[in-house]
């Protein structure tokens, strides 16, 4: 129960300054800690040594002058009392009673208080980890364990505060005991904050304290966001990166050779010399809470563009025609535009030219096609790592060109028609050796063999019908052969919408009347 520092040889503590009462007695209040050599005072108002004294404690005797060598409670020279080693259970009330020289007495009351600590408060807050600075940390969501021990005697009261961002002295817990634990289950930032332990001596009100910093660190679960941002000039980019919602900030580099930033977003600008075909650009995120290793990053795989069509296009004078090129693979995105003629002229949208995207299609729609609209189109996609173009050659065809289809159509069909009369004769002529059967018969009615003629030119599509055999009775006996066209409503719609009168000319040639060929 030793408390006291070595180096005080004697410690006394006045808590109250003595008092005279009386012509003959002092009352005098003293506290004293374990292990400290009390000295309580008895005559003290005069100059005179006194010849005997002899001291009460509670009515009791504990000491007398001239005592026995080497007793731990022993009156000195002076009537006083000096206690070696002060212990629990000295405290109480002692009356020193003194004869002086002429047989006067003198008697002196002095209370004494034991009391001790708090020593240094011991606390602990756990699991956590130690800054340099003595400043404990602990991941959100974690469930920290904060303990605090110190003695007193006789008694102490013990607490834990906190003071954080919104609150300044927070009681969180109390005891008279001699330790105090609590516990915080998923701890919040809003748990950031100073932790005080603070002991209170209940008699001598000796503090003791001790403070923690303890603070919450936190990471967002998402990986950062990679984006580009496209510059003025297209050569250049900006690629920026950004990883909001993490304590402390984090630190954030783009590609491996540079340093981190310690910063929450970092963009970087490049130009086409430092960017390549197929490169991956990555942003790497550090923080105290990811391990090595556990760095997040976002990162995305630097493309050419690459626009794609189809390179020939022919068109028919006086119509318009669709132009369409797909850019979809260039990472950045690309800016792709139309350009027209050797020059590379801009495309610019108006009465003549209709631009349109559709997701990455991009469509030029060329108006009232005129011979001065054939030549070379170029659909340009250029993203900071280059320019690429698709080349469209656009024919326009006149009418007269379309004519010369149109009589290889009607020829072709002609020739049809000849082969099958052919067929339905031979059919005809040997009717006594084959009887068609059940299954012949049944021919579905509906099914008709239709040939499709299509130019290179797909606005122009011909189509002709192959005559076919009715169904045939059971009987065998048929002697007709009925040989007509299969009218079709979709080439009708399809061709006469567009066509000019001379082409509607051409197509009625093309359409036969219903040919009855009577055998
Ligand atoms: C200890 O260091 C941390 C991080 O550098 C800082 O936030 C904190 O305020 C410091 N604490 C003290 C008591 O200096
Ligand atoms: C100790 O706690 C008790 C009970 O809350 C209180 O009455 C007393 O005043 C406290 N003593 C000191 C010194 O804080
Ligand atoms: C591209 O950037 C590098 C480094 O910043 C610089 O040396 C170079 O001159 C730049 N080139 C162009 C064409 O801007
Ligand atoms: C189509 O172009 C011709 C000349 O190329 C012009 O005479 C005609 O008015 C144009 N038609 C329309 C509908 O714009």
């Amino acid at each position: 129960m030793k408390i006291v520092a070595a180096a005080a040889l004697l410690h006394l503590c006045f808590s109250a300054t003595a008092a005279v009462s009386g012509s003959g007695s002092t009352e005098t209040a003293l506290a004293a800690a374990p292990g400290d050599i009390a000295l309580l005072p008895c005559y003290t108002v005069g100059n005179v040594t006194p010849s005997f004294t002899t001291w009460m404690k509670n009515g009791l005797e504990v000491a007398a002058s001239l005592p026995p060598a080497g007793r731990r409670l022993a009156v000195q020279h002076d009537g006083s009392l000096a206690i070696r080693e002060v212990m629990p259970g000295d405290e109480g009330s002692y009356l020193c009673s003194s004869t002086l020289p002429g047989n006067s007495t003198f008697q002196a009351r002095v209370l004494l208080q034991v009391t001790g600590g708090p020593g240094n408060v011991s606390t602990s807050i756990s699991p956590t980890t130690a800054l340099s600075n003595g400043t404990l940390v602990a991941p959100r969501g974690s469930s920290v364990s904060f303990k605090c021990s110190v003695s007193s005697y006789p008694s102490q009261n013990l607490t834990w505060a906190f003071r954080g961002a919104s609150s300044s002295n927070q009681s969180l817990a109390f005891t008279s005991e001699s330790w105090l634990d609590f516990r915080i289950e998923d701890l919040q930032p809003s748990d950031q904050g100073v932790y005080i332990c603070r002991a209170v001596n209940t008699v001598s009100l000796n503090t003791s304290t001790d403070r923690r910093q303890l603070l919450v660190y936190y990471v967002p679960d998402r990986h950062p966001d990679c984006m580009w941002a496209s510059a003025q000039d297209p050569s250049r980019v900006q690629f920026s990166c950004s990883w909001l919602g993490a304590y402390p900030v984090p630190e954030l580099r783009w590609g491996q050779g540079g340093g981190f930033q310690v910063t929450d977003s970092l963009s970087v600008t490049l130009n086409r010399s430092l960017l390549s075909d197929g490169e991956t650009v990555r942003c790497t995120a550090r923080h105290p809470l990811l391990g090595p290793g556990q760095e997040k990053s976002c990162s995305f795989t630097l493309n050419l563009p690459f626009p794609e069509g189809e390179p020939l296009v022919t068109a028919l004078e006086a119509t318009s025609v669709t132009l369409t090129c797909a850019e979809a693979t260039s990472v950045p995105p690309a800016n792709t535009t139309w350009r027209k003629g050797l020059q590379q002229d801009n495309v610019v949208a108006g009465s003549k030219y209709v631009l349109s995207e559709e997701g990455p299609i991009l469509k030029l729609t060329i108006l009232n096609i005129s011979k001065d609209d054939e030549g070379v189109y170029f659909c340009r996609s250029e993203n900071p790592l280059g320019v690429r173009e698709l080349e469209v050659y656009l024919t326009v065809k006149t009418a007269s060109s379309a004519y010369t289809g149109a009589i290889i159509g009607v020829f072709i069909a002609a020739l049809i028609v000849g082969l099958a009369v052919i067929v339905a004769k031979n059919v005809y002529s040997s009717r006594h050796r084959i009887c068609l059967g059940d299954g012949f018969g049944q021919m579905d009615e509906d099914r008709g063999d239709v040939l499709s003629l299509v130019e290179s030119d797909d606005e122009q599509l011909f189509q002709d019908a192959v005559p076919r055999l009715p169904p045939i009775t059971n009987g065998c006996h048929t002697t007709l052969v009925q040989i007509h066209r299969i009218p079709s409503s979709d080439y009708e719609d399809a061709e006469t919408a567009d066509l000019s009168p001379q082409q509607q000319e051409d197509t009625v040639q093309t359409e036969e009347p219903e040919d009855l060929v009577t055998f």
